[in-house]
């Protein structure tokens, strides 16, 4: 596997990957790779002749109080996934090669509606950063095809928006979530949890998976399902910061007998923040 962490190269590397003939497949990561990321490589490589995998931890999409210092750096490790899972390179930038001029003067992209609300709404700014990142990658790597997990839900809302509103060249391709055997979805912000703390985590997918159920049972009271969905986090030990049944296609609230559904919740245990979701 190449490591580039230059553009003159990796240009140049995908360059010559096109002369060849080959399709460009692309997936885009902050590493500390799980067996999550490891998936989207695997399909990757199902959907196109030559595979691109970017590391790179995104100051842009970090809010001023949250974990950009601490987020994990492995990338001896990464590598090592990412070369048993057959990739062909891995793009490693510094934040100086992105952002030369720093984020004050950064141009950026901005995804309406779709990411101002649940996320977007307690995390302002992250949306911004992650369409900026997302879309600058797809400049300099210039992909057949790009996918992202459905773990994260909305982002794959917000990265579908701009590569239709942009009129981007690009395949998107959504794949379903990374779940340890008790049902936590997979997550490099797992690894922040305490033993205790690890232990309580799986209530998240039980309540979502109990609110789809009373949904297909015919529970039409969404807003009463995410009241008790709140207390249940509460109870758990969670400080819950959303938990919203939404319509699929847009992700906006939804009311009885709109289907088909999304249930997103997040909730921090300590100062962790958990994000999960379910469809129904
Ligand atoms: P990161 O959190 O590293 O995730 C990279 C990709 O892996 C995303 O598409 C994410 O949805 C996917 N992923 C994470 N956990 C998963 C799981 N348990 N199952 C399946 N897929 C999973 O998301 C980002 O990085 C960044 O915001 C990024 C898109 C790279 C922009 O900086």
């Amino acid at each position: 596997m190449q490591v580039i962490s230059d553009i003159k190269l990796l240009r140049a590397t995908v360059k010559a990957w096109r002369q060849a003939g080959h399709t460009v497949a692309f997936v885009p990561t902050m590493g500390n790779l799980h067996q999550g990321h490891l998936k989207l490589v695997d399909e990757a490589k199902q959907r196109a002749d030559k595979v691109i995998v970017s590391i790179f931890v995104n100051p842009m999409q970090f809010g001023a109080n949250e974990d950009l210092a601490k987020y994990p750096r492995t990338l001896t490790e990464d590598c090592a996934g990412l070369t048993e899972h057959h990739a062909d390179a891995v793009f490693t930038p510094t934040p100086e090669l992105i952002y030369p001029k720093g984020l004050a003067e950064q141009t950026a992209v901005e995804v309406p509606l779709i990411g101002d609300q649940h996320c977007g709404a307690s995390r302002p700014g992250h949306f911004r950063g992650v369409a900026t990142i997302v879309t600058k990658l797809f400049n300099l790597v210039q992909p057949d095809v790009a996918l992202f997990g459905k773990k994260d839900y909305q982002q794959l809302a917000v990265i579908r928006a701009l590569t239709a509103d942009l009129s981007l060249p690009i395949e998107i391709i959504g794949i379903d979530t990374e779940r340890a055997a008790d049902g936590l979805a997979l997550s490099s912000r797992n690894g922040y949890l305490s033993a205790e703390q690890r232990a309580i985590a799986p209530t998240i997918y039980q309540i979502l998976q109990q609110l789809a159920q009373a949904i297909r049972a015919g529970a039409t009271d969404y807003r009463a399902l995410e009241r008790q969905a709140n207390e249940q986090l509460v109870v758990a030990g969670f400080r819950p910061d959303y938990v919203h049944i939404c319509q699929r296609h847009n992700l906006v609230i939804a009311n009885d007998n709109q289907s088909p559904l999304v249930i997103l919740l997040a909730a921090y245990l300590g100062s962790t923040r958990l994000i999960d979701n379910l469809e129904v």
